[in-house]
């Protein structure tokens, strides 16, 4: 397969791993990136640049292909801008392929002179955006692909709430620069409806967070084939709103507890904060029950039914996508 992702990323398809704090970790990222997909190791998995430095080394280790590495810039205490612009220098220095960029834009969050240091090291920014105006700015500001995510997705949707069979074509016709499909994305048939829709390739999370090689509580697993569609919320609203955001999680105990506390029914600030903190999050990835963390998961948990490898789910995405689209050409009469 050859698109302007593959091309721009130098993999073999056009399919990338999102973000995942505590799951995107070298070893997730390496199965990916072997298996001829674009792997994702999350810097905010980190505390230290001196960490992500051997979080890199350790994913060039286990793979000779390219990866690319998450940045999520929004405000936060544990990971505070000076240490993501920290991570961004080390990307730049370790010459890694690409740097994924969530949130604010780097121009703005982390400063002017952040693109160009990358264009300069031959590194490549990507940009996750909710909204075709954050796509044109992502063009304007220099950076090389931009990811459209509907709000079918799990994690930090836009407020605007657009779905991705809206947003991504909207997005492709906006700007020239290679655009990914994300929010909602699972199979072949995702695969080649993004295509259809215009987009160079798609990225997925919730699907990756479903295979052997991520390193969760087989409870997890579990959970991910049970639940549906239906079992996701958007939730804290209130909190994200003026950053423009919103989560996607999964709908739980703790997700109830936080929608009372923001229907004004249970306690203040201070009484949310322990509720959606990341490391409650980590405990339960590890331990397994998933009602005691706010879950960050897409509705594409509905087309969940399997635990397989990387190594299974790559190529069955590429032939189930060639067979789709073949299938297309017919009944169109080509
Ligand atoms: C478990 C999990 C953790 C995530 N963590 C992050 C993160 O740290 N940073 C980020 O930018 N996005 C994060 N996301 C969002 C994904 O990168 C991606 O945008 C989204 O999941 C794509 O939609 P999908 O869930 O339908 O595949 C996370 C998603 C999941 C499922």
């Amino acid at each position: 397969m050859k698109t302007r992702i593959t091309e721009l990323f130098g993999i073999t398809y056009p399919i990338q791993c999102g973000g995942m704090l505590w799951l995107a970790t070298p070893e997730l990222a390496a199965a990916i990136s072997n298996a001829g997909a674009m792997g994702n190791l999350t810097s905010g998995n980190y505390n230290s640049g001196d960490d992500l430095r051997r979080a890199i080394d350790r994913t060039t280790e286990l793979t000779d292909k390219p990866f690319i590495v998450n940045i999520t810039t929004m405000p936060s205490i544990r990971l505070p801008v000076e240490l993501l612009q920290d991570f961004f220098k080390i990307c730049c220095e370790k010459k890694v392929k690409a740097i994924e960029i969530a949130g604010a834009p780097v121009d703005t969050f982390l400063g002017k002179e952040f693109i160009p240091m990358a264009k300069d090291a031959g590194v490549k920014v990507l940009h996750k955006v909710g909204t075709v105006k954050h796509a044109v700015h992502a063009q304007k500001a220099g950076y090389d692909a931009v990811t459209a995510a509907g709000f079918e997705e799990g994690g930090f949707p836009h407020k605007d709430n657009i779905s991705t069979m809206i947003l991504l074509p909207k997005v492709v016709e906006a700007v020239d620069i290679p655009v990914l499909a994300a929010g909602g994305m699972v199979d072949g048939k995702s695969l080649a409806a993004a295509l259809a829709l215009g987009a160079d390739g798609m990225m997925m999370a919730t699907r990756f967070l479903a295979t052997k090689e991520c390193a969760v509580h087989p409870n997890i697993h579990k959970t991910l084939i049970e639940k549906n569609e239906t079992d996701t919320v958007l939730a804290l609203k209130t909190l994200l709103g003026g950053l423009g955001l919103q989560v996607r999680a999964l709908r739980n105990d703790i997700i109830k507890q936080i929608e009372e506390i923001e229907n004004g029914q249970g306690g203040d600030l201070a009484a949310l904060l322990p509720l959606i903190s990341g490391e409650r999050a980590r405990v339960v990835w590890e331990e397994g029950d998933a009602e005691q963390a706010m879950l960050t998961i897409g509705q594409s948990v509905g087309r969940i039914t399997d635990i397989p490898s990387v190594n299974e789910l790559i190529p069955r995405i590429v032939d189930e996508a060639k067979q789709v689209i073949q299938r297309t050409a017919l009944t169109m009469g080509i």
